[in-house]
């Protein structure tokens, strides 16, 4: 199976435990919301949720399939532009999750299990154990894709200062 086959597979996985979720018109409001870069919200939430499902099952593990998902894909729905707002990087690292949380409590139906997935993803920035695999898996799922969302940014910034360097000096320098 390729890489693409592969993502597309448990797409399919994500689709047929929670489409109720990921084809919400409220978790799109995520599009809105930027992430890491030039990455939404809503794309950072489904590489999550992909990266999760990807995770389990190379791990073998048993996972409360629906609740993992459901969790993943609503773990950052806290629908604010921190940057926007009177927030700080910090405010925001440790309050963002419970604000998440509040959010998805208000707009779905979730296991405890999805709550602690939401709540707990930013361990160990915030300190409060997780209590599930299920949040675990989530965690690192989060921590590898909004590393290689920094990365890709960090590097497609110094390919187009290299290119202005090279094409325009004077204007790089600036
Ligand atoms: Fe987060
Ligand atoms: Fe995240």
């Amino acid at each position: 199976m390729t890489r693409e086959e592969r993502r597309a597979a448990h797409l399919e996985t994500v689709y047929h435990y929670a489409g109720d979720v990921a084809g919400s018109d409220l978790l799109k409001r995520e599009e809105e919301v930027p992430q890491h870069g030039s990455v939404s919200c809503y794309q950072h939430s489904l590489a999550v949720t992909v990266m999760s499902v990807r995770l389990a099952s190379s791990l073998r593990l048993r996972v409360d399939m629906e609740s993992m998902i459901k969790g993943a894909l609503l773990h950052d729905y806290y629908l604010y532009d921190w940057r926007k707002e009177d927030t700080t990087r910090r405010e925001h690292g440790f309050g963002h999750a419970r604000r998440a949380l509040a959010n998805a409590d208000r707009d779905f139906e979730l296991t405890p299990i999805a709550r602690d997935v939401i709540e707990k993803h930013m361990f160990p920035l915030n300190p409060e154990m997780p209590r599930y695999k299920e949040s675990v898996v989530v965690s690192v799922a989060d921590k590898i894709c909004a590393t290689k969302e920094v990365c890709r940014f960090l590097s497609a910034k110094a390919k187009d200062t290299a290119a202005r360097r090279r094409f325009a000096p004077q204007a790089a320098g600036r």
